[in-house]
């Protein structure tokens, strides 16, 4: 297959796991061409792109600007903090506006969980969700599975623990629907007021024991605490909850065996990782902000194919 089955990327959840493989064998040739002296192809040299940020975003929004820049495209920047929806004007008619101006593709992150699918449903663009309030952060899942496969290849069968805040987390689900797509077993671990009710049902693990779920896995993807989600308190203190579900340098050190160290950032260094455990050599978080580019190249190349 050479194409997606899909005309936007909404979700990990609305594609295939042959869109996905497709998804990160094209960005390994994309890291290949990142990595040349002359990091541009011509790829997207026809389109225009507009990147809509009405969150704040460091990596993601930088990361698509880059792998746009690399491919040859147009790209325009919306902050929403400094344009007219501050002046009631609706998602819609922001959007149409900018399309307008003959733009081909959309790169939104919005603070509603589904602002994306319903953008694709309302406008004549390319729709890629870059973050959808707590629902999904595909480009984020797929940039995470290409590192893992850089790392230990073929996914199938690995185990794969996310920890944390996985109630607010965007990140937990993509990778959820990601991983299991690829074949690999995934867990997930922290206080039980962090774990949404059910979520067994979508065919993960449980672990409230940090050291636990630590021995089990090969890979750990630590989430950070989402404050600016909890409109009430999930557990007594960040101390608290760094005592138990931090993940320090004794506690990597006494385990059976080594595991890789992920984590999406921004990172809260000495809440849910320590400093030492982020800048070790068992973590590869700069090298996911590295395969993010590739990622993000193979997903606007391959979504620019469905332009008629
Ligand atoms: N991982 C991630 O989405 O980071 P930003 O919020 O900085 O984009």
């Amino acid at each position: 297959m050479s194409s997606l089955s899909v005309n936007h990327l909404l979700g990990i959840k609305y594609i295939t796991k042959a869109d996905i493989e497709l998804i990160l064998d094209t960005a390994k040739n994309f890291k290949e061409v990142i990595n040349r002296p002359i990091k541009k192809v011509p790829s997207l040299r026809d389109i225009t792109v507009a990147n809509l940020f009405f969150e704040n975003s460091t990596r993601t929004k930088l990361s698509f600007e880059l792998a746009q820049k690399r491919l040859s495209a147009d790209v325009v920047n919306f902050a929403a903090s400094s344009s007219s929806v501050k002046k009631g004007e609706t998602l819609v008619d922001t959007v149409n506006n900018i399309l307008a101006m003959k733009v081909d593709m959309v790169v939104m992150r919005h603070s509603s969980p589904g602002a994306a699918v319903f953008l694709a449903k309302k406008v004549k663009a390319k729709i890629i969700n870059a973050g959808d309030g707590a629902h999904e952060h595909p480009t984020q899942a797929l940039l995470d599975a290409f590192s893992i496969q850089d790392k230990l290849g073929n996914l199938k069968g690995k185990k794969v623990v996310i920890v944390g805040d996985i109630l607010h987390s965007r990140v937990a689900l993509s990778n959820i629907f990601c991983l299991q797509k690829l074949g690999a077993e995934v867990m997930v671990c922290g206080p039980q007021t962090l774990i949404p009710k059910h979520i067994e049902s979508l065919g993960v693990k449980v672990e409230l024991n940090l050291r636990k779920a630590l021995e089990w896995c090969d890979v750990a993807n630590m989430l950070r605490i989402q404050l600016e989600r909890q409109d009430i308190k999930f557990f007594p203190s960040l101390r608290e909850y760094t005592m138990l579900y931090g993940l320090d340098m004794n506690l990597l050190q006494s385990l059976s065996k080594k595991i890789l160290i992920m984590h999406p950032g921004p990172i809260n260094r000495g809440i849910e990782i320590s400093s030492e455990v982020a800048d070790s050599d068992q973590s590869i978080i700069l090298e996911q902000v590295e395969n993010g580019v590739a990622v993000r190249m193979a997903v606007m190349f391959l979504l620019a194919g469905r332009i008629n």
